[in-house]
């Protein structure tokens, strides 16, 4: 790819380096699903049950799904929509429910994104500098179930968005990834120091890992695998989109393997940084998606005024940037449908989608408290465009990529592909495409239908 610049005469930009996908398609991955969803849900769900089905997700679904979307993106250099339709137009329908997919992830995740802005600006207030659960909870509740202040920090969040986006991939989302994940991953780890050395951490450690099969259900596997999907990206054509800008002789199989396993290892720190900690300083690991903001900031005040303000305001601002390179991705999906089907310019694609989805973000802010009385299926909005994506359209969507793979597009193919015309050795080949083929798709459906029941809030 490094021999092949960007020029401002070819219609579709590409990434500058190999490097500069790996971060972006990263970038991605990790985000809030990590950071924010994995280790509440895990609470929720009570904990090693859960994590370990997520963690078998990852392995047995999602490097193979990863590999099914790059191979697809880069064959057809075309976004999700116009990938399926060229390759085969029965299948149209897939891209189609990605495009939905991204726009209702979009119609929250700015909405967390917009939390995360501002814990930076109440850390340096100092309204954050203390371990007592209630008062961090009270500041908490205060500020998602207000009205204009998280409408506001959304809305900023949605401007940056639309910024990073509106310059294309190469200036934007390349740029962005490349300074915030290593710096991420460096914070991430001092943190963990920190909380599994709290006095108390070992139960929240056992919570954590060891697991209780008691807690197995169809509804904890559904919403493990779903967590797998949202936090890898996968299943609504994100990662086709970011491929169909790579060139041909980049490694697809060194990339699939590289990245979930970035993805799982910052969810897994990111579950040793709250979960321990919560336990050790008396918070209630399943007290749902305030939890990474009620005890991080906990974490920090045990650190001292100074050493604990410094590490807020970088933590909660690295958490936001790592929320922007997640949904910069999932605006594109949208944005390149829009390029690369309706004939439309990169602004207008950018300003149209933005407006709609400020929008949708509004109604999800106010649903968590003036609007909360209002529900669909027991959920509130916030909920449902969640519970929506990450237990129908994204498990879905992934099933129907595989069954592509497996039973449409055929082996050959798919062998071309993913090798590289043969020049890129992958042994496991043959398992990948038999997973494609039978164990993926059947998984898939068995979760789904015996999970589903548990959709309504
Ligand atoms: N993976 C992102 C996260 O963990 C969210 C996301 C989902 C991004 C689907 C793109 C597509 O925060």
């Amino acid at each position: 790819m490094s021999q092949q610049p960007t020029t401002t005469t070819s219609s579709r930009d590409q990434f500058r380096s190999r490097i500069g996908f790996i971060f972006a398609a990263a970038g991605s991955a990790v985000g809030l699903g990590n950071i924010w969803r994995f280790p509440y849900l895990a609470g929720v769900h009570g904990g090693g049950a859960f994590v370990i089905v997520y963690l078998l997700s990852v392995l047995i679904i999602g490097f193979s799904l990863m590999l099914m979307e790059f191979a697809l993106g880069r064959n057809t250099s075309l976004a999700a929509v116009g990938a399926f339709r060229t390759l085969n137009k029965k299948f149209t329908f897939v891209g189609i429910m990605g495009v939905l997919a991204g726009f209702l992830i979009m119609g929250f995740y700015p909405v967390v994104g917009g939390w995360s802005l501002s814990y930076i600006f109440k850390t340096i207030t100092g309204e954050l500098a203390v371990t007592d659960p209630d008062t961090l909870t009270g500041v908490f509740m205060g500020l998602i179930t207000g009205t204009w202040a998280p409408i506001f920090w959304t809305a900023i969040y949605m401007i940056l968005n639309i910024v990073i986006v509106a310059g294309g991939i190469g200036n934007g989302i390349e740029k962005a990834s490349k300074v915030m994940m290593p710096a991420l991953f460096v914070l991430l780890v001092i943190l963990v120091v920190r909380s599994v050395t709290l006095p108390g951490a070992g139960e929240g450690l056992a919570f954590l890992f060891a697991p209780d099969w008691s807690k197995l259900s169809g509804g904890l596997v559904l919403a493990a695998m779903g967590q797998a999907f949202f936090s890898l990206s996968l299943g609504m054509g994100c990662m086709i989109t970011y491929s169909s800008y790579l060139s041909k002789n980049e490694n697809l199989v060194s990339n699939a393997f590289i990245i979930p396993g970035m993805d799982t290892l910052v969810a897994l720190l990111a579950g040793l940084v709250i979960v321990p900690s919560a336990v050790a300083l008396g918070f209630e690991v399943g007290s749902g998606a305030g939890l990474a903001f009620i005890t991080v900031p906990a974490i920090f005040a045990t650190m001292g005024p100074v050493v604990g303000k410094f590490f807020g305001i970088v933590f909660f601002t690295l958490l936001a940037l790592a929320a922007l390179t997640s949904s910069i991705s999932l605006l594109e999906v949208v944005v390149s449908y829009l390029i690369d089907e309706k004939n439309m310019s990169r602004k207008n694609a950018v300003g149209i989608t933005s407006v709609i989805l400020f929008i949708m973000c509004i109604a999800a802010s106010l649903s968590m408290g003036p609007w909360s009385g209002f529900t669909i299926l027991g959920n509130n909005i916030f909920d449902f465009f969640d519970k929506t994506t990450s237990l129908i359209l994204l498990p879905l969507g992934g099933m129907f990529i595989s069954i592509f793979i497996g039973w449409f597009w055929g082996k050959d193919k798919a062998f071309k592909e993913v090798t590289n015309d043969g020049t890129v050795k992958f042994s496991l080949f043959n398992t990948w495409f038999f997973l494609c083929r039978w164990i993926i798709p059947i998984i898939i459906f068995i979760v789904f239908i015996t999970g589903i029941s548990s959709f309504p809030g």
